[in-house]
């Protein structure tokens, strides 16, 4: 082989790899969308029951206004991105583009529909990360801005879209709450020794500092925290979110008769193993945070069984 084609045949292995192992680069609505995901997220703890939605206002490769939707009942996204435009840079409006993470509201609600606004303001261009699913809402956003002439781009990064908004889209789709599922177990999978009653002393304390916090963060992301009736008694648990500034959710003790599914948007699972085992075996969960400790306590209460997920679901297993 001449030394020509020789560099020719790895210039083109070359190019061949690059293709295959080059990062992927984020087109230009992407970055924008990543922006509009990195805002939404500051009403992580404040916007439940409605969504958590980000908007950013860009003009010839510069953001002229940003803004999220900070608290429940408060102004939406855009009313706050449209706000944060500087006097001077109004006029640039119809000619920039502005990026939400969930279709624009059409309906009077708490607050005016933005649908509205966008069309008032004379945004020529709109990049929607996902449909909102709000059966008040659910593409008439979108219908109105078009019948206004403009141009909207659906579905920008739309799964990192719906991830953020998972709760709301599972209660608003499916008509139940989002259930989380979360339990701490010994390295032998038992969740507590055996116990009577509360009289036979504390249960075992698998958690440390950090993943205490880890686990009020958690509550504080959901509306309402449920356990059996057998660890509220032998537990006495104060269901807090004490080691994390948030609302504390409301607190359900599940007894026979009752629904497993309570109405509200979140629900958070604590356990003990019946209550933990009947949301598996009736395959009523989204998703699950497992404690696991280096603890062995060769007997006790059984960890709840979850065989492999052949829906994929998250579950998130933390060692201890
Ligand atoms: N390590 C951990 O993460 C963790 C977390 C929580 C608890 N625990 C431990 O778990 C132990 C308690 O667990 P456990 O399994 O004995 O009891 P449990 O699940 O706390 O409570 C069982 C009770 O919940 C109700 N229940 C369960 N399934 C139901 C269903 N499908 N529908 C309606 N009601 C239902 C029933 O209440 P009624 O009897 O009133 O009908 C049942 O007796 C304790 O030792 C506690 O410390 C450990
Ligand atoms: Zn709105």
């Amino acid at each position: 082989m001449s030394l020509n084609a020789f560099f020719s045949q790895l210039s083109t292995l070359n190019s061949q790899l690059f293709r295959i192992f080059a990062p992927k680069m984020m087109t230009e609505d992407e970055k924008y969308m990543s922006r509009c995901l990195q805002l939404a997220k500051h009403g992580e703890f404040t916007t439940a029951p409605n969504p958590m939605v980000g908007a950013v206002i860009v003009h010839q490769g510069r953001i002229v206004g940003e803004g999220w939707h900070r608290l429940y009942g408060g102004p939406h996204a855009e009313v706050n991105a449209v706000r944060s435009v500087r006097p001077e840079d109004e006029h640039l409006l119809p000619e920039s583009t502005i990026y939400v993470s969930l279709e624009p509201c059409s309906h009077w609600g708490k607050t005016p529909p933005c649908a509205e606004l966008l069309v008032e303001k004379g945004f020529r261009r709109v990049v929607v990360g996902c449909l909102d699913p709000n059966e008040k809402v659910s593409g008439r956003g979108i219908r109105r801005l078009q019948e206004a002439g403009a141009e909207v781009v659906v579905g920008v990064l739309e799964k990192e879209c719906r991830w953020l908004n998972r709760k709301f889209i599972t209660f608003h789709t499916l008509h139940r709450p989002y259930i989380t599922l979360k339990w701490a177990e010994s390295a032998d999978g038992f969740i507590d020794r055996r116990r009577q009653s509360a009289a036979d002393g504390p249960a075992v304390r698998f958690s440390t500092p950090w993943t205490q916090m880890l686990v009020h963060r958690l509550r504080a992301n959901h509306e309402a925290i449920l356990v059996g009736h057998r660890t509220w008694e032998l537990d006495q648990p104060s269901l807090t979110t004490r080691f994390w500034p948030g609302k504390n959710p409301k607190r359900i003790v599940l007894s026979r008769g009752e629904s497993l599914i309570p109405p509200v948007q979140s629900l958070l699972v604590e356990g003990g193993a019946q209550t933990l085992q009947a949301y598996i075996d009736a395959d009523l969960w989204d998703e699950a945070y497992i404690e696991r400790s280096t603890l062995l306590l060769k007997d006790g209460v059984k960890a709840p069984e979850m065989k492999t997920d052949p829906k994929g679901r998250p579950i998130h297993v933390n060692f201890t």
